[in-house]
Formats: C-alpha cells, structure tokens, sequence
C-alpha cells in the first residue's frame, strides 16, 4: 500500500504585476477537487490535524507565511516538510497521518480535498492507527 506524500511544483505564472498560481483537479492536482479549507490565525505553539484520513487525499499550500506538516506512515516512515512557497504543494494520500505545526503569525494553509467532510472517515488514535496500518503493511 503506498500512502507516502511528496511535494508537488506548481508552475508559477508571471508578468510585471507579479505572480499567479492556477490549479485543476486531475491536472496539477491529482484528483478531482470536492473542498476547499483553510487554516489561518493558528497560534506558534498549536499542532493541528493530527489524525489520519480512510478517503479523504489532500493537496496543502501554504499560500502565505510558512508551516510544517510531519507525516508518518504508521510503520516508522516520518517526514517533515517545510511549507513556505505558495507555488509548492503537499500531496497527502490516504491513510497517511499528519500534523501540522510551527505556523507563522501569518500564515494561510489552504487545503484542497477529494472528498466533502465527513468526520467518521477520521482515524483520530495514534495507536489504533499504527496497529492497524502494521496489519495492512505485513498483510
Ligand atoms: P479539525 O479536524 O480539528 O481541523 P485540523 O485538521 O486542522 O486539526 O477541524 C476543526 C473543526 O472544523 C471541527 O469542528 C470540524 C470542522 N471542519 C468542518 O466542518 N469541515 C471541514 O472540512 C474541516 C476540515 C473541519
């Protein structure tokens, strides 16, 4: 099962105004695109998310100021990627557990889903979360 995130380009379009990120669902973003949120206003020391996602993917873009967002597989595979570009996306598949952390005073995360909300999809215990993404990585 592959639920590793990776960062995504998106290309910057500019001219002697400044710049312009244009995205698509199933283009940039590679799924069609059900929600928008954003998060902004987050206290420096408040970690967000912090659950894992049964449906939902998620594309994160840090559209002003910066964040980070440490992702774990549930089998020892963590990273921490560093969001300060609005022309750089994280793509979040299912099943990967994420937090979000060390936010600007300034900072809009803008998260585009492929889902619309629902919070039973949420898995929100760590440990139930490990145990049963072992059972899926060792069959
Ligand atoms: P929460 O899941 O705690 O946000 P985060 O992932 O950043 O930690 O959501 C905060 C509140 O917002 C909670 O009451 C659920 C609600 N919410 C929605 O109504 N719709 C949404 O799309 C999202 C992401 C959250």
């Amino acid at each position: 099962m592959n639920n590793k995130p990776y960062l995504l380009k998106l290309p910057p379009k500019g001219d002697e105004r400044g710049w312009l990120v244009a995205v698509e669902g199933l283009k940039e973003i590679p799924f069609e695109i059900k929600r928008i949120f954003y998060i902004y206003g987050t206290k420096g020391d408040a970690v967000r998310g912090q659950h894992a996602n049964r449906r939902s993917e998620f594309v994160l873009i840090n559209v002003c100021g910066e964040c980070k967002v440490r992702t774990d597989n549930g089998c020892g595979e963590k990273e921490i990627f560093w969001l300060n570009k609005p022309h750089e996306g994280l793509y979040i598949p299912r099943l990967c557990w994420k937090d979000m952390f060390d936010f600007s005073e300034n900072s809009i995360l803008l998260c585009l889903a492929s889902e619309g909300y629902d919070s039973s999809e949420y898995i929100r215990d760590y440990d139930a979360y490990c145990a049963e993404m072992k059972g899926i990585h060792h069959g």
